[in-house]
């Protein structure tokens, strides 16, 4: 695929996973984060930049060809900086004439009572799934009014080399290691979804190549069948050779120590996703891109080895 490609986000799991395959695959890549500072793979451009500057979003975008948002920030500045972030990517790929590729979440569902699934309506809960949801509209709007080509790419809550602030993330894996007891949100024996970040990375890059009529639409990254939560710390203490010891964070727990603390707070209203059965559907990847997703036991074992070489 000729043409450069533009990651806003890069110094995130996602944006790292992605500027190492599209670096190893010999493209032009160019890596935008606030900062300017990245361990990016040799060859990789880095740019400081933020992308709710439409000034910096347009500049740091010309000449691309596919320009991705693998952007994260802390819950309790969603709803200010979001809206901006999505303006700035919207222009950042009309102005190059790019397509815009984004990293999604699975929020914009609301609570549900059956697998996610694409074609479901987007929800109007709460505040965080509420705005995602809105972000989602704005940018499929965008494209329908043919502004930029627009795809939106969901994984569910995910995992893998690099990934700390996330429920499988330092508080099962770093904690484990460490001999303390894993942390779970709400309850230990219902089914959850999790996606393995180099999955979501490969998934990324093959709508970043796929036909225009992959464009206008969300898509869900294939992701290995559920466990409950119990099994897969169970998995992680296995492969660490430790107690899987667990400690549950039930919802009231969340909203006690939410009254002090912005973070728990924010996390509150998402508590219904750990409470029932969180199943992520497929199904509509599968059918048309590819669905060998990388088995949990082996990306449970590469994020085991990132965290022991990250501790030493
Ligand atoms: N956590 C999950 O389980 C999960 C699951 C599915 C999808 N997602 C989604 O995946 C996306 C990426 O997540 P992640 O964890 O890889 O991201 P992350 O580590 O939270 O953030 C990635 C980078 O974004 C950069 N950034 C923040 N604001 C910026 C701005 N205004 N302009 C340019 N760069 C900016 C930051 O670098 P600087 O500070 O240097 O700018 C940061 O290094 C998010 O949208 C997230 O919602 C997350």
């Amino acid at each position: 695929m000729a043409g450069r490609h533009v990651i806003f986000g890069c110094n995130g799991p996602v944006g790292m996973n992605l500027m190492e395959r599209l670096a190893a695959a010999g493209e032009e890549v160019v890596g935008v984060c606030r900062s300017g500072k990245s361990a990016a793979p040799a060859g990789v451009r880095i740019e400081a930049g933020d992308v709710r500057n439409l000034q910096d979003a347009r500049r740091i975008a010309k000449g691309a060809k596919v320009v991705y948002c693998c952007i994260g920030i802390p819950y309790d500045t969603w709803q200010d900086q979001w809206p901006a972030i999505v303006d700035g990517l919207l222009a950042a790929a009309e102005s190059a004439g790019a397509r815009l590729v984004f990293a999604d979440n699975v929020y914009c569902y609301g609570p549900q009572q059956r697998p996610l699934k694409e074609d479901m309506p987007l929800t109007d809960y709460g505040r965080k799934p509420a705005l995602r949801a809105r972000m989602v509209r704005t940018m499929l709007n965008a494209h329908a009014q043919d502004r930029a080509p627009v795809v939106v790419v969901r994984a569910s809550d995910f995992y893998g080399p690099r990934v700390t602030n996330a429920a499988l993330g330092e508080i099962v894996f770093g904690r484990l290691l460490a001999g303390k007891s894993a942390q779970i949100l709400g309850k230990a024996d219902i089914l959850h979804t999790f996606a393995y970040v180099p999955d979501l990375g490969r998934a990324l890059v093959t709508l970043a190549n796929a036909a225009d009529d992959a464009y206008g639409r969300a898509w869900h990254v294939p992701s290995a069948p559920a466990l409950t939560q119990r099994e897969v710390v169970e998995r992680v203490a296995s492969i660490l050779g430790v107690r899987p010891k667990i400690q549950t964070l039930p919802a009231f727990a969340v909203r006690m120590v939410g009254l002090v603390n912005p973070i728990l707070r924010e996390l509150y209203e998402l508590m219904y996703q750990w409470q029932r059965p969180f199943l992520v559907d497929h199904s509509d990847f599968a059918a048309r891109f590819w669905s060998d997703f990388t088995p949990l036991d082996e990306g449970l074992r590469a994020t085991a080895e990132w965290y022991r070489k990250r501790s030493g």
